[in-house]
């Protein structure tokens, strides 16, 4: 018996506008970005400084055409009113072709209309050194962002007290140097592009901020552990075939948000971009807003999430 045409033209209709509201859906969550608020108890923090706001920003990777969407992020980053401001790394491209890349006029520019009291401060990432770590670092500095790769420098917080930031060079594209020393008994947090470097931490150096897994980018459901990423499930499953090399193992550890590695404590960023592989699942990009408290019951609840040892 032949089919009604008004049964098959609804048949064809429901299916473009299943897969028209997919295509919107992918493309809302891989473009819009969220505001990602935490709450952390920081050993050593003195309580005149509880609730210091801190906004962590990590990949962004901006195209060449990026410009105005690292003005927009500024302008986020700025209305938070941070008192400071932490980069973690893989601001553009690493390409030989700077043109896949924001120019570093631009970089300038954004680095520039940071906004916090406390200062602006930057790690580099892998891409950095695959571009050209020095000219991202001098487009930095221009626009007053200090690079703290390999150092630790101490900030006055608003209250007048000391806070330290300590940043290590990157896991995979820069030699690995004992981690720099903070003073002693003195809150400190620790900048890296990728998690990986966290073995290389005394653990109680201080709390680790890091970004670099894109927080999976493809995952399967909401709010999943690192069950739910696409990302760590592929590596896992190239591990057990025997297909990654030494080198890149590590990577199929880290995840996201609170985890905890051998005593030390993480918060990874899942990142505001994309790389060129730019959609992004169950995964938006964000912005974080960390405050840090010396002692808060709410923050102390935070689920830090072992690491996955493979
Ligand atoms: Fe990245």
């Amino acid at each position: 018996m032949r089919k009604r045409p008004w049964k098959r033209i609804i048949g064809i209709a429901a299916a473009a506008m299943a897969a028209g509201s997919f295509v919107v859906w992918l493309y809302i969550g891989t473009t819009r970005i969220v505001l990602h608020e935490e709450r952390i108890n920081l050993k050593h923090l003195d309580p005149a400084d509880d609730g210091l706001r801190v906004a962590v920003l990590s990949d962004t990777h901006f195209d060449a055409g990026d410009a105005p969407l690292a003005a927009e992020i500024a302008a986020r980053i700025n209305r938070l009113k941070p008192d400071l401001v932490l980069l973690l790394g893989d601001y553009i491209n690493g390409s030989p072709d700077p043109r896949g890349s924001i120019s570093m006029a631009d970089l300038t520019r954004f680095a520039g209309s940071l906004r916090a009291g406390c200062g602006v401060f930057a790690i580099t990432g892998n891409h950095e050194l695959w571009y050209d770590r020095g000219m991202v670092i001098r487009a930095l500095a221009a626009g007053g962002v200090a690079d703290l790769t390999g150092r630790c420098t101490v900030i006055r917080t608003p209250s007048g007290r000391q806070l330290a930031l300590i940043g290590i060079p990157d896991y995979t594209t820069e030699e690995q140097r004992p981690c720099p020393e903070s003073p002693p008994n003195m809150p400190t947090l620790i900048l890296m592009h990728d998690p990986n470097s966290a073995r290389f931490v005394p653990p109680e150096r201080g709390f680790i901020l890091a970004g670099h897994t894109h927080g999976g980018q493809l995952r399967l459901w909401p709010n999943g552990g690192d069950r739910s990423s696409l990302r760590l499930a592929a590596l896992r499953v190239k591990d057990k075939l025997g297909m990654l090399s030494g080198w890149q193992r590590p990577y199929a550890l880290f995840d996201r948000w609170f985890m905890e590695f051998h005593g030390r404590l993480l918060f990874i960023t899942s990142g505001a971009g994309g790389n060129r592989m730019k959609l992004r699942t169950f995964c938006p990009p964000e912005i974080v807003l960390l405050k840090l408290y010396s002692a808060d019951p709410a923050a102390a609840a935070q689920h830090f999430n072992p690491v996955q040892e493979l």
